[in-house]
């Protein structure tokens, strides 16, 4: 996520090899992904085809969801998530400004208005109560974020929506693998949007996908991913006759490679160790980081699991220094680590849309920062990060290797 969920302009994503001593993020990425994308190339079919059919069908079961229809990027998911749920550009959609700016600039795409609402400071995602005041008789959508892999709470932004005929449309981007009331993220939603942007844990370079339980929903998303056709290049290419496609509608190029679909495939593969070796390491944060007096870290809501695409933390008032002093030290010791999920109603671009008061989103995105976290992150490396924070707030630091590790009891 950049943003991790939020701010990601130039995402603080590094690969083996690059100057930054310690990311925020690096893919766990390597042999086998470029052994299958080497093949998808050999196969000589490279476009949408076969591959992304298959990496479908997987993701579906991997979800537990009926459909799944790859795209070029969540952005892109989300744009036709709005089209396929009949929003029009004289509707209002409900949105978090704490997301990154793609969640909020899809309602724009279509030429409907976002209307911003607040979060919840401890989830840092909507709920029916920051979203209740927002709503006019134009709402006819809300962008549900599981910002930062945390899932939102569905079932109750579903109680307050339904009744008055609001879709839900949830920006599961960060969310893969997070568990939402026993089932994985998106296995209840009408529509999730999935990203696989390399700040997201599992990743094809760019891509994304949309699940839905409604097989008419995806026969549309599946047309307005290629142009609007009624039979796919893939499925054209495949018949021994002839066949004359048609353009049944407006659509738009937003499709995924079978390069892309052939790493995802082995990326799936690893989803349940990604998160296993992120919960180890984010307990291990939050163990060594307990004594710090006021600070607040990411953690699983009492309804579900996060997949910790992101590891926030939000710096108490009283922290001795500023959050871009602490930014700068991390930096000035090799680390990227980042500013908190960003609020879009802050930038330039949705200047017009403001006219809010949004003040756990403003306190947030000002106070809280986001250290790094992947798969092949050290203990050693994750010291490092901790004795900069520690030293920031005027505690001792960590002696090397001496760390210890939290045992489940003492990780509240
Ligand atoms: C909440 C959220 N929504 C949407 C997106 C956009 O995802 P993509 O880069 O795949 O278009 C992101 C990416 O950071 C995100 O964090």
């Amino acid at each position: 996520m950049g943003a991790i969920g939020g701010s990601r302009p130039d995402h603080g994503v590094t690969s083996p090899g690059s100057r930054s001593p310690i990311p925020v993020m690096r893919p766990w990425i390597g042999a086998e992904e470029a052994a299958a994308a080497a093949a998808a190339v050999s196969s000589g079919w490279v476009a949408q085809g076969p591959r992304v059919a298959q990496f479908e069908t997987a993701f579906a079961a991997a979800i537990g969801v009926d459909e799944a229809v790859a795209v070029s990027s969540c952005t892109t998911a989300l744009h036709l998530a709005l089209i396929v749920a009949g929003i029009g550009s004289q509707d209002e959609v409900v949105v978090p400004s704490l997301s990154f700016i793609a969640t909020a600039n899809a309602v724009r795409y279509i030429g409907a208005r976002p209307v911003f609402a607040d979060v919840d400071e401890t989830t840092q995602n909507l709920t029916p109560a920051t979203v209740e005041p927002c709503l006019t008789d134009r709402t006819r959508a809300v962008i549900l974020v599981d910002q930062a892999g945390v899932p939102a709470d569905l079932e109750a932004m579903r109680e307050l929506c339904e009744p008055r005929g609001i879709v839900i449309v949830e920006d599961a981007a960060c969310a893969v693998g997070s568990v939402y009331r026993s089932r994985p993220v998106g296995a209840g939603a009408y529509l999730a949007a999935f990203s696989f942007h390399p700040r997201k844990l599992l990743t094809t370079g760019e891509g994304g996908m949309l699940t839905t339980p409604h097989r008419e929903l995806a026969a549309r998303l599946r047309r307005l991913r290629e142009h609007g056709m009624d039979v796919s290049a893939a499925a054209r290419h495949a018949s021994s006759q002839p066949v004359i496609e048609r353009y049944i509608e407006l659509g738009f190029n937003f499709r995924m490679t079978d390069i892309q679909a052939a790493i995802g495939l082995i990326q799936l593969g690893k989803l349940n160790r990604l998160i296993a070796r992120r919960r180890e390491l984010a307990e291990r944060y939050q163990y060594l980081l307990a004594d710090i007096s006021g600070i607040r870290t990411i953690r699983d809501p009492e309804y579900g699991t996060t997949n910790y695409q992101s590891f926030w933390v939000v710096l108490p008032a009283d922290f001795p220094v500023t959050r871009d002093e602490l930014l700068r030290q991390f930096a000035d010791s090799g680390i990227s680590a980042r500013r908190g999920i960003m609020a879009s109603h802050l930038e330039p671009a949705f200047a017009g849309f403001g006219g809010v008061r949004l003040p756990v989103t403003e306190h947030l995105t000002r106070n809280s920062v986001i250290l790094p976290l992947f798969h092949e992150l050290t203990e050693d490396e994750q010291d490092a990060v901790v004795s900069v924070l520690r030293a920031a707030a005027g505690l001792p630091g960590l002696a090397p290797h001496s760390s210890p590790r939290p045992a489940p009891s003492e990780v509240t």
